[in-house]
């Protein structure tokens, strides 16, 4: 289900000289950070369906270009195959999509778009209201089929060299959270210059390691994110290809993410100005050691205060079922007996179990008919509009408790 990984996928550091023969050098990627074995975070099952199993995940860094990746690769057909995620409904994600739409058309006057790991088509959809012709590629068969009906035109497969081959040259090519899920980069990056004319700009949305290490969001480090990016890391991957980096932008979405604008090397000869983060950006393993310090503490805090609740009488219910809700739940070894239920607002989640546990995901509904003493905000990235959503909740007394970026009960 799973391989080993252990050379840098950006730059190939420690990477074995010829197949079948060791790396010639004492080139090694360090190890910042291990949280054990742990359950697909994604992998929410019915009673009775089958579960993919248990996987290591461990953080190794890489100090040429200050990549950070997992050890490991998971079968990318058992992770995505039909996948559990769904792009987010909320007011947060609609303001993100204006904001990107309107970056996008600031830098190009394209009108095609081709978006990888399009999802349900939600973007899509929202850029075909603006007046592109969109089309979308993602390798889950639920999503495209669901996007379909959206009329939003989508492709399954998974995207890389071959499949851009099959597919029309297009003046933007967006990719939103789908980079640091690619094992392969650069068969990615050859994919991307089979449909990039000469002024086509690709822009890749990716969570930026800065911010994961800043705030602590190790929740967000889980089997489908292979990949902590750094700029300098995205520099040495486009080194020797056709790309080049032409422009970054920040957002708030996700806990802190990048778009990284990309161009042809052979388009618009300007010389764009480095960026401030770039040039302060300066992550070095100790950074990981100290954030896995940081997570180890933070762990340890999260499951005193739940014992805590219950060992009162108290009831502890968790909102939002998402990937970092399997991070924290397995990390700290809860169950049942410590969170009753996780509500959620994805049909496809709802009436299965928090992997790896006996703890069901319910409605979202099931907050208000319950009212928990406390509600741990596992979607904690939602957070004002989720305090928002739950006023009446909390005006009867419910409590949320938000780990990141530390524990804090409101
Ligand atoms: P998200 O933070 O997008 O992702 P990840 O799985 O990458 O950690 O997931 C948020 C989850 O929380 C998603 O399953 C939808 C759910 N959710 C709610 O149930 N209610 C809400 O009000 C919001 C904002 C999210």
């Amino acid at each position: 289900m799973y391989k080993i990984h252990n050379h840098c996928r950006a730059c190939g550091y420690a990477k074995p000289v010829a197949q079948g023969i060791k790396s010639s050098s004492t080139e090694k990627l360090i190890p910042v950070f291990d949280l054990g074995i742990q359950p697909l975070a994604n992998d929410f099952c019915k009673d009775g369906e089958p579960h993919a199993g248990y996987v290591p995940l461990k953080v190794l860094y890489c100090p040429r270009c200050s990549l950070a990746q997992l050890s490991v690769v998971v079968d990318p057909v058992t992770l995505y195959r039909h996948y559990a995620y769904v792009t987010s409904p909320s007011k947060m994600m609609r303001q993100h999509f204006a904001a990107l739409i309107h970056d996008i058309s600031s830098e190009s006057e394209g009108k095609s778009v081709l978006e990888i790991g399009s999802n349900d088509g939600r973007l899509l959809h929202m850029m075909k209201d603006c007046g592109f012709s969109v089309l979308g590629v993602d390798p889950a068969e639920n999503l495209c089929e669901l996007a379909r009906r959206n009329d939003v035109p989508t492709q399954i497969g998974f995207f890389g060299e071959d499949l851009a081959r099959i597919l029309p040259s297009t003046d933007i090519v967006i990719a939103r959270h789908v980079f640091c899920h690619v094992d392969d980069w650069q068969d990615f990056v050859h994919g991307l210059e089979a449909v990039a004319h000469k002024d086509t700009l690709i822009c890749i949305e990716v969570p930026y390691a800065g911010d994961t290490i800043k705030g602590c969001e190790f929740d967000t480090i889980y089997h489908e994110h292979l990949s902590y990016l750094t700029i300098k890391s995205v520099r040495a991957l486009l080194e020797p290809t056709r790309l080049r980096l032409h422009r970054i932008i920040r957002y708030p979405i996700h806990g802190g993410a990048i778009l990284l604008m990309i161009r042809r090397k052979d388009s618009a000869p300007e010389l764009v100005p480095m960026s401030t983060l770039e040039k302060e950006e300066n992550i070095i393993a100790q950074d990981w050691i100290q954030f896995s310090d940081t997570a180890h503490d933070q762990i340890s805090r999260l499951r005193a205060t739940v014992q805590a609740f219950r060992a009162q009488g108290r009831t502890v219910a968790g909102l939002g079922a998402s990937a970092k809700s399997t991070v924290w739940i397995s990390a700290c070894g809860f169950s049942r007996k410590d969170i009753s239920f996780i509500a959620d607002t994805t049909p496809q989640k709802q009436y299965t179990f928090s992997p790896g546990t006996d703890i069901p995901v319910t409605d979202e509904g099931a907050i208000l008919r319950e009212l928990p003493d406390y509600v741990l905000m596992f979607a904690w990235n939602y957070r004002e509009e989720i305090l928002e959503k739950f006023k009446l909740a909390r005006s009867k007394g419910v409590k949320f408790i938000v780990p990141v970026p530390k524990i804090e009960i409101v």
